[in-house]
């Protein structure tokens, strides 16, 4: 050995030693997971009776963290993630979070992600992990299934609705055959129910210029389908391009679901693509008392599920399935670097936006493996029948009004007094969130109907249960008579 190399591999030792903390020795993985787990456990028992909020602090221990060159203790560190993290603001796991669309997350959810983290697969590319490759191609199989679209379909997972939604419009400008020199002609098909994320996609696609036709709602705030038809007839006359039209399964505002149908035969008869914002409702197709709602969603170009919504996932949890998998050709990009072994199915990264991926496929694979299907399809129905339940209470209260019956696990209300102005309906309505939130035992969220201020409870969350409804009743009867 020279002299060099001999220098080189002592440094390489004593750099090695430097590093050791890095790679802990199964006493040492052992001690961190005990430890972590303990932290969880404290958690998840503290969900049983605490908040749904904490209220907002003045400063923040975070914004002056001790990273440098040496490490800290791990006590400390859990300590600070308890206080700083888990007890400020929304607790998205709580059974008493009613608040936007929640999911929970549920625990063995976790343990796949634990797994994948360990492993390490490179899902993204297949002749890297054919295990993990064939799992999430697997399940955007599975998923394309239940929606009930052809064999021909395709699609990947995704960190959530608004990645998915953009994959899903790439693929509609694409398939389309849109050039920029069309794009300013190109319409696009929404109402005022529908999720920012959509358009926000159809900027980010490239096409923002595109005219956007804002379809009417019924009274239930669902696309009105003689009004799309008029917009379509009207912009062919007018020399534009029908592009683009969206329905929402499960809107934010309400949980409406769209005339799926009705929508898909215009789409064909117009020569429209027509994809489904099913991020909130998509996974009601696994509840057969719910399935008819969703009725033509199979027949729908594109579709986003958000299994970090409506299958009760952590967060980072999205899918889009396009019907023909051959509209997401603009995704496969082949490079030198990537030429290392024969491919026996498509790569996930080939239908996606991203190469290197959370191999998220582990955190859906591990509990439909687990639970099965019936589960969840019963959890999800229970969330539709809390939310009747709620409507159903406050509809026989004194001066409250109620929004459309549940499709999906909203529901929507308003205290209105008599002799009232809607200005002071909605100054009332204001207030009683606001004290409801700064009680922090059940948080609910808001929104504008019609440009009136609405409560939005929206019980969605695996372990929220009728007994929760019950102390939310209890609660607001209490700030009613405060009111
Ligand atoms: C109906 C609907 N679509 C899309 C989205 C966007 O999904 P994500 O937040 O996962 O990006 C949401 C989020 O709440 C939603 O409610």
């Amino acid at each position: 050995m020279s002299v060099l190399t001999s220098t080189l591999r002592e440094r390489a030792e004593a750099l090695r030693r430097r590093a050791e903390a890095l790679e802990p020795d199964a006493e040492g993985r052992r001690e961190l997971t005990e430890a972590t787990v303990r932290h969880a456990e404290e958690f998840l028992e503290a969900l049983k009776t605490g908040p749904s909020w904490y209220p907002p602090r003045e400063s923040s221990e975070l914004n002056e963290l001790p990273i440098g060159p040496e490490g800290q203790p791990f006590p400390e560190i859990l300590d600070l993630i308890r206080r700083e993290v888990e007890q400020e603001g929304l607790n998205p796991a709580s059974p008493r979070d009613l608040g936007y669309v929640p999911g929970g997350g549920i625990y063995s959810s976790a343990l796949g992600d634990y797994l994948a983290a360990v492993g390490n697969a490179f899902s993204g590319y297949f002749p890297a992990s054919p295990g993990a490759a064939r799992v999430e191609n697997r399940l955007v199989e599975w998923i394309a299934e239940i929606v009930g679209y052809p064999k021909k379909a395709g699609g990947t997972l995704t960190s959530g609705g608004s990645v998915a939604a953009l994959t899903a419009i790439i693929a509609a400008r694409d398939a389309k055959g849109l050039r920029s020199e069309d794009f300013s002609r190109a319409s696009v098909y929404v109402t005022s129910q529908e999720h920012y994320s959509v358009r926000k996609a159809v900027h980010l696609a490239g096409v923002g210029e595109a005219p956007c036709r804002i379809i009417a709602v019924d009274e239930d705030y669902r696309l009105a389908p003689e009004s799309l038809a008029a917009h379509v007839r009207k912009d062919r006359a007018d020399g534009l391009i029908p592009w683009l039209v969206v329905s929402t399964a499960g809107t934010t505002n309400t949980g409406a679901v769209d005339p799926l149908d009705a929508v898909s035969d215009i789409a064909r008869s117009e020569g429209l693509w027509h994809h489904v914002d099913a991020a909130y409702g998509g996974f009601y197709v696994l509840v057969p008392a719910r399935r008819e709602v969703l009725r033509g969603i199979e027949r729908s170009d594109s579709v986003v599920l958000d299994p970090h919504k409506s299958l009760f996932l952590p967060y980072g949890s999205g899918a889009v399935v396009v019907r023909d998998a051959a509209h997401l050709e603009t995704f496969r990009w082949r490079a030198p670097y990537l030429v290392d072994a024969p491919q026996k199915e498509i790569s996930p990264s080939e239908r996606s936006i991203e190469l290197t991926r959370h191999f998220r496929g582990m955190r859906l694979l591990v509990p439909l493996l687990l639970h099965g299907t019936g589960p969840f399809a019963a959890a999800l129905e229970e969330k539709w029948v809390l939310a009747c339940y709620l409507q159903d209470e406050l509809r026989r209260w004194k001066d409250i009004e109620v929004g459309p019956e549940p499709q999906l696990s909203t529901m929507c209300f308003r205290y209105r007094p008599p002799g009232r102005s809607e200005e002071e309906v909605d100054a009332l309505n204001r207030r009683l969130t606001r004290a409801l939130h700064a009680d922090g035992r059940i948080f609910v969220s808001a929104t504008y109907l019609n440009e009136r201020f609405w409560l939005r409870p929206s019980p969605g969350i695996f372990r929220t249960h009728a007994e929760h409804i019950d102390e939310f009743l209890e609660l607001l009867k209490g700030f009613l008579a405060e009111l």
